[in-house]
């Protein structure tokens, strides 16, 4: 598919107040990025954190946006990262204002008391461009000869969307991943420009949206996103709603071939420093429970998707190591929630196990099909 496709995507000037879903995956990224930086930087001495709907660097309180809070997270552990030799931030935002707001806030967290289009100390690169991410991100990733080592690319598209084929390339080369905010209801609604629609999806699929009931697009939509993520080459693919308790919102995707990859990017997700008034959702829970961000999460839609799995499985069974696997795999939750999910199903009788030993990976849980009064409890 071309990048010379002209697109409307979503353009306005900051700075903006600070949403709550906004804050939230602001705290994710950050977390993230506390353990992304350390491991690849070891591993590899050279990183690229690239951002192609940048934003203003700033919100309308004096909030960070996204690539501030990741320059900042990079300068201030600088000195530990002794295998350090390269830290490229290659940011693109598409609206002359805003790109030079964030010039600015890049100057003065860089010291260096002018807005910053480029700079270059020798190891931390930082280069921002005015203009569309899906024609001005591949030019710099090329020009700074990034491909070969790892990259994490963020794409906060709020209605727009990338190339599907730009996705590819970022899947294809060494230990690279990306986060995508979508905003799924956008495509719902607008499903007319199929040229567009195609160039970020890879193929004609999502049109299927036309044919869907009002309340289906969305999810329609939401599980293109998915597919488009992992026929790109990612190996795992994260899918979540941050909402609000107003109603707002945006589907996260992570993607990425790193089974450890996955291990972080769900510790900073139960890890984030919580939000007050935004949560998020596993999009395959029956009831559709939008959780608040907490340490001690609530385990009740995983306790739903573990028994409902069972129940679909052949003769209602799988292993905890089984269950394990699915959780780690295809849901928001961590394989070591499994085993207290696993103690409250047993204790409402909806699962029996022959051993009673629920930790050991080997043992066989089988769902006991549910009473008409616990109907309720599984959506
Ligand atoms: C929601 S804001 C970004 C927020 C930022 N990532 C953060 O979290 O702080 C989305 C930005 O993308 C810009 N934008 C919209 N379409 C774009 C495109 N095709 N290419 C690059 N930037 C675009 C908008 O002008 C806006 O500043």
């Amino acid at each position: 598919m071309p990048y010379h496709y002209e697109w409307p995507g979503v353009s306005m000037k900051g700075p903006w107040d600070l949403a709550p879903h906004t804050a939230a995956k602001h705290k994710i990224y950050g977390k993230y990025l506390d353990a992304w930086f350390p491991i690849l930087i070891q591993r590899y001495g050279e990183v690229t954190y690239a951002e192609g709907f940048s934003g203003c660097g700033i919100y309308s309180h004096g909030e960070e946006g996204s690539p501030i809070i990741a320059l900042s997270r990079l300068l201030r552990r600088r000195r530990e990262f002794s295998q350090l030799q390269r830290a490229r931030f290659l940011l693109v935002e598409k609206e002359r204002h805003n790109a030079h707001l964030l010039a600015g806030e890049l100057g003065k967290i860089l010291n260096v008391g002018a807005p910053v289009f480029d700079f270059d100390d020798g190891v931390v690169e930082v280069r921002l461009r005015c203009g569309e991410c899906q024609h001005e991100l591949p030019k710099l990733l090329n020009e700074s000869k990034v491909w070969g080592k790892p990259i994490l690319a963020i794409f906060d598209t709020f209605g727009g969307g990338v190339p599907a084929q730009l996705l590819a390339n970022i899947a294809t080369n060494k230990s690279s991943e990306v986060i995508y905010t979508v905003l799924p209801q956008h495509f719902a609604r607008f499903h007319s420009d199929h040229a567009r629609g195609d160039a970020i999806f890879g193929d004609t699929a999502w049109r299927d949206v036309a044919q869907h009931e009002p309340y289906k697009k969305r999810e329609h939509i939401a599980r293109e996103f998915e597919t488009t993520m992992r026929t790109a080459g990612f190996n795992h693919v994260l899918r979540f709603n941050l909402g609000t308790s107003r109603g707002d919102q945006l589907n996260l995707l992570y993607g990425t071939c790193s089974a450890k990859g996955v291990e972080k990017f769900k510790d900073a997700l139960w890890n984030a420093d919580p939000v007050q008034g935004a949560g998020f959702q596993d999009p395959r829970d029956p009831w559709q429970q939008m959780l608040p961000m907490h340490h001690e999460p609530d385990l009740a839609p995983l306790e739903r998707l573990l028994h409902g799995l069972l129940l679909n499985s052949p003769n209602r069974s799988q292993t905890v190591e089984q269950l394990r696997e699915f959780t780690k795999l295809h849901t928001i939750y961590k394989a070591s929630h499994v085993t207290r999910c696993l103690t409250k199903l047993e204790k409402d009788k909806l699962i029996q196990t022959p051993t009673g030993a629920l930790r050991l990976g080997t043992t066989t849980i089988t769902a006991r099909p549910p009473k008409p009064e616990q109907l309720s409890m599984l959506g």
